[in-house]
């Protein structure tokens, strides 16, 4: 697999870091392999920082060095640092932190470079050629609920992330369309609906409702229960009025699924637990083969080194469940679809399972045992939405909430804010629509992005749809402000790209362009470690770094003789935040 950082060019990090690598190469010839340790550091004395000398120092002395402590080692690690373009000055501080400069010229250069090229060119480039991206997966027939609406938020995000730096990604929607429950929810259907290939959504009305009303009957009525539970083996031996109901059911759902989807432009492709059932016999047997699946309480189980429970992968009847499924799917992943990193993303709580699973196949050897090493699985655990009163988000008659209406809540909210702005009377009534629904279901996914993933977070309108702070309404309008900046000035913004240059003379000129350009290492590190938050930090801060630049009366734009680099400097500030925009699935704006 190539590494691939040969091609990065947009990332500070990596391109400091190589010239760091040959110095430490020439520093201490005896100590091959020594890793570069290179970090953005926010420091008065430079811009990055490279953090090896102490550590060095640690691993020689007492070696015969000819070096007298750590700064020694830092001073050397300095001088013998090739000369680059990058570099304006070098120097050594404290125990031994290699503090650089960067030039401001080149720093000019390469946003102009990105300008010119396109922000693909500051795209991470990790060492995964296909990747599977696990998410949303809602259940057939029971409601979708806030914990899916946080699957498919961040699981759209990281899969857009992976998309921009070239990974092949398969979104899978692992939806629960298999079980026992389909018995009784076909003999309910066959019951409501003798004529059952008409049953549809309107005559179904609400399927949540449908399952709770089967799930009485099966409750109350030994009959019935006996009735389902013999559904389950027709529909589970292939009988086609079964397997008709059954994929009636689960179309129906789809369609309610898909309203949702709709609603926050989120891509995904079914394979849910059905399509993998085929499999598992074939994988119990191979893994049973290598002695890995005993008997245990009448079940068949897999033991995990750590884990006081074993891992069921056949029930005691005989019937697979949802950890059989997962291991037949992982196998299908890495076998038929040859993906090299698998991501799974659902609330903390399954994270004991994935970490099940994931032990299970590293036993079977189906993964490599290494972390580093591919292919590999990730579990993307993330923490609960929480009402007002700090508990699980529902409405007020302790219902679910529902998904869809909460998205017409969040875009109604913010046409209503539009109005108050007299939008009303200088839009359209498609821009009014557009800009709503940008807005709403933007702040909606960006309240839930910008937290840690695993922490709880408070769903309130009133804070995700406030113009100030940290939201993404704020962060629109600061976009559609820049936009205005550009068009107002009545520049071709397209000419200047090429015949102008960007200049980064002003000490808010030359932050706001070392913030843009850390944007590259940013990104990578936002989907190597699976946090979409590292990005919407980033946006925040870039945001308020270009407040800082534009309000200052010394950099003046529209008007001065330094207009034509300062525009470039919008122009990049606006094409970075378009990127964030979309790698977080937000749809920009462009007027306020
Ligand atoms: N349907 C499951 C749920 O609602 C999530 C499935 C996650 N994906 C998986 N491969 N297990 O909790």
């Amino acid at each position: 697999m190539a590494t691939g950082e040969d091609e990065c060019v947009g990332n500070v990090k990596v391109q400091l870091a190589k010239l760091f690598e040959a110095s430490l190469k020439v520093t201490v010839p005896n100590e091959p392999d020594v890793e570069p340790l290179v970090a953005a550091c926010t420091g008065k004395f430079g811009d990055y920082q490279c953090n090896n000398a102490m550590g060095l120092w640690s691993k020689i002395k007492g070696k015969g060095t000819q070096f007298r402590g750590p700064p020694a080692v830092g001073e050397a690690i300095k001088n013998n640092l090739p000369t680059s373009e990058m570099i304006e000055s070098c120097s050594v501080a404290g125990p031994g932190f290699v503090n650089v400069v960067l030039s401001k010229n080149w720093m000019a250069k390469s946003i102009q470079k990105m300008l010119i090229e396109g922000i693909d060119t500051w795209a991470p480039m990790p060492p995964v050629k296909r990747a599977v991206v696990d998410f949303s997966s809602p259940n057939i027939a029971k409601e979708m609920h806030v914990g899916h609406l946080r699957s498919t938020i961040i699981g759209d995000t990281l899969a857009r992330m992976l998309e921009f730096s070239k990974v092949e990604v398969l979104r899978r929607n692992h939806v629960g369309d298999w079980g026992t429950q389909f018995g009784m929810l076909i003999e309910f259907l066959f019951e409501k609906f003798p004529n059952f290939e008409d049953a549809n959504e309107t005559a179904i009305g609400d399927l949540q409702a449908f399952y709770k009303a089967s799930k009485q009957r099966f409750d109350a009525d030994p009959a019935f229960k006996e009735k389902a539970q013999q559904a389950v083996v027709r529909l589970q031996g292939g009988e086609d009025k079964y397997r008709r109901a059954w994929a009636q059911i689960c179309e129906i759902s789809r369609n309610e699924f898909h309203k949702v989807y709709q609603r926050l432009g989120v891509h995904l492709e079914e394979k849910g637990e059905s399509f993998y059932n085929p499999y598992i016999p074939e994988v119990i047997e191979a893994l049973t083969k290598q002695g890995l699946v005993e008997e245990s309480q009448g079940a068949r189980v897999i033991f995990i080194e750590g884990v006081n429970i074993p891992l069921i992968v056949v029930k005691s009847d005989g019937g697979f469940n949802y950890a059989s499924t997962d291991l037949a799917a992982l196998w299908y992943r890495l076998n038929e679809e040859k993906a090299d990193w698998i991501i799974y993303v659902t609330d903390v709580g399954q994270q004991q399972h994935f970490d099940m699973v994931f032990k299970a196949a590293k036993r079977a050897g189906w993964l490599p045992h290494g972390d580093g090493s591919y292919p590999k699985t990730s579990h993307v655990g993330f923490g609960l939405v929480l009402g007002e009163d700090g508990k699980r988000f529902r409405t007020r008659n302790t219902e679910v909430v529902r998904l869809v209406d909460l998205l017409d809540e969040a875009k109604s909210r913010s046409k209503a804010a539009l109005i108050e702005r007299g939008k009303g009377e200088e839009w359209t009534e498609e821009e009014i629509e557009s800009t709503a629904e940008a807005v709403g279901y933007g702040a909606v996914k960006y309240a839930d992005l910008k937290n840690n993933r695993l922490t709880n977070y408070t769903f309130n309108f009133d804070q995700m749809l406030n113009d100030k702070g940290n939201t993404a309404v704020y962060l629109l309008y600061a976009h559609a402000r820049i936009c205005s900046i550009i068009r107002r000035s009545g520049k071709d913004i397209e000419e200047l790209k090429n015949k102008g240059t960007v200049v980064l003379g002003h000490k808010d000129e030359r932050d706001l362009g070392l913030h843009l350009l850390q944007f590259a290492e940013v990104v990578e590190e936002a989907c190597t470690n699976l946090l979409p938050n590292v990005l919407c930090d980033y946006l925040y801060n870039l945001s308020e770094i270009f407040s800082k630049f534009y309000s200052n009366p010394e950099c003046k734009v529209i008007g001065s003789d330094m207009e034509t680099g300062r525009l470039l400097l919008c122009e990049a500030t606006a094409v970075v935040m378009r990127k964030c925009f979309n790698l977080l699935g937000i749809t920009p704006i462009y007027k306020i």
